[in-house]
């Protein structure tokens, strides 16, 4: 892989993880009764979002829905398999009962995600076999139109 793409890998990273501190920080300033400020956490989370999708689409392209919901798929089962149980074992060996629970938790939650949007995938399979075959159609009539030419 290229340079570039590790960092933009970082830097969609670094954002995404920017839009969601700021979210946060704009939680506990609204706590401490800081309006303004949490509104000023916020406003820039909405554009570290901006800057984060604008790498991600480097990195990724634009995939179809149908590719979302399978990369959404992948992703959430790679977490109720593989990520949590790995902090869960971690934790349980740490003695640290809390993030232990923790994992327990976010391995259910990813699994129901992950079932989720499996239904939903299943559910628009119809809709979307139609629309390849229309896309076939259009990419077979430029094709001919291209051997004319
Ligand atoms: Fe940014
Ligand atoms: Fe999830």
């Amino acid at each position: 892989m290229s340079q570039t793409m590790d960092n933009l890998r970082e830097a969609f990273a670094g954002e995404s993880q920017a839009h969601t501190k700021y979210r946060y920080f704009a939680k506990i300033a609204r706590e401490e009764g800081h309006e303004d400020i949490a509104k000023h956490f916020e406003h820039t989370s909405d554009q570290e979002i901006l800057h984060s999708w604008s790498h991600l689409e480097l990195v990724i392209g634009k995939p179809t829905t149908k590719e979302c919901l399978e990369m959404a798929i992948a992703g959430e089962t790679e977490e109720f398999t593989h990520m949590y149980p790995r902090m869960a074992t971690a934790a349980l060996n740490e003695g640290d009962d809390f993030s232990f629970q923790t994992a327990q938790e976010q391995i259910e939650e990813s699994k129901e995600h992950a079932a989720q949007f499996q239904a939903i995938l299943d559910k628009a399979q119809k809709r979307f076999s139609a629309l390849s075959k229309i896309e076939k159609r259009h990419a077979a009539a430029y094709q001919q139109i291209l051997e004319k030419l």
